[in-house]
């Protein structure tokens, strides 16, 4: 497609979006589609010169930077930038509202997916699966003696010796709440979070969802509190530079020793060397982790994964195939509606 003189708007996709999703794309003669078309994130270079001209950029959370290179090369003809995840740290928004390129994002379609491991999440962090499983995989199913407490955790529902479970949240939004509303049938009665300093109280907002999941209590506390409260802390607050180690040695050394602590949000929010410490020195139960800070360079001697109590999974919090078809249909129609001069259907307010 390079240099081939078009008329029609370019649209530049950095990874195929699958059969449910190519065809509301390839099927618009009026469009010229442009895509990546190999199986693995797209090479920068490729991007820079094929977004040459572009009226839209359809791209991937995690391989694509968008940034004042790309939108210089793609220059004035873009519109739109729509990326395929909830998550957007990775394209330059202040540089794009400076162009006026509009930005789509995919959230919602995903809050299920993400809720659902999350829990899962905390439930291997407590329950030792990392080492369990590793037993049986390397053939060393435990025999005689049979030994009462062998690998015994926490007890992630709430039972008869500790029936108060305080679920913690760093970050309050929609996952984050749901999240929360799977929690309540293991006993989740209470809830505290810490939230962006800058935005409002939302006091109407937690009445009502305390009401509706019938918890004995909801509140917005601070980062301390969420530390020292809570028997699972839960990470989920947006990446960026003002969220970088929230999570870090002195916040890990408030949470109680049966606490666990889950991130499925981003990386960066932990500090990883001060949880490896705090594993090692058994300052916490343990920890389940979807994201690790500078991911996917994790290899096999990083702190973390050294930790036997550290469950990580490598960023697969909206893994179903479900939530991947409408995640790649929203970014779809993101594109197009911009395009075409329509409202986006998830559009951020810039
Ligand atoms: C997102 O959408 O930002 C996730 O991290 C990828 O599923």
């Amino acid at each position: 497609h390079l240099n081939r003189p078009t008329s029609r708007p370019k649209v530049v996709v950095t990874r195929n979006l699958g059969p449910d999703v190519m065809p509301l794309l390839l099927e618009r003669g009026d469009l010229e589609v442009v895509l990546w078309p190999e199986d693995r994130g797209c090479d920068r270079n490729w991007l820079l010169q094929n977004a040459v001209g572009a009226t839209a950029l359809i791209v991937m959370v995690g391989a694509d930077k968008i940034d004042t290179e790309v939108l210089d090369s793609a220059g004035p003809s873009l519109q739109v930038v729509s990326t395929m995840s909830v998550g957007y740290e990775h394209i330059d928004i202040a540089a794009a509202v400076k162009r006026g390129i509009k930005v789509g994002y995919t959230p919602d379609v995903l809050t299920d997916a993400v809720a659902d491991l999350t829990v899962m999440l905390a439930l291997m962090a407590g329950r030792n699966v990392r080492q369990t499983m590793k037993v049986v995989d390397d053939g060393q199913w435990p025999t005689c003696p049979w030994s009462p407490f062998l690998f015994c955790g926490p007890q992630f529902s709430a039972s008869p010796s500790r029936p108060v479970r305080t679920a913690g949240f760093i970050g309050f939004g929609r996952i984050a709440q749901a999240t929360l509303a799977r929690l309540i049938p293991f006993g989740f009665t209470n809830c505290i979070y810490s939230s962006n300093p800058s935005s409002t109280p939302k006091t109407s907002r937690d009445l009502e969802l305390k009401a509706k999941l019938g918890l004995a209590s909801l509140a917005s506390v601070t980062l301390d509190e969420v530390a020292a409260r809570s028997d699972v802390v839960f990470v989920l607050a947006p990446g960026g530079s003002g969220t970088r180690h929230l999570v870090n040695e002195a916040f890990l050394r408030k949470m109680k020793r049966s606490s666990v602590l889950v991130n499925t949000s981003r990386g960066s929010l932990v500090d990883s060397d001060a949880l490896a410490k705090v594993l090692s020195e058994g300052l916490i139960w343990g920890a389940g982790l979807d994201v690790v800070e500078g991911e996917p360079q994790v290899t096999a001697d990083h702190p973390l994964v050294k930790e036997p109590r550290c469950a990580i999974l490598p960023h697969i919090g909206s893994a179903t195939l479900e939530t991947r078809i409408d995640m790649a249909r929203l970014a779809a129609e993101n594109a197009l509606s911009a395009i075409d001069g329509k409202p986006m259907p998830a559009s951020l307010n810039l």
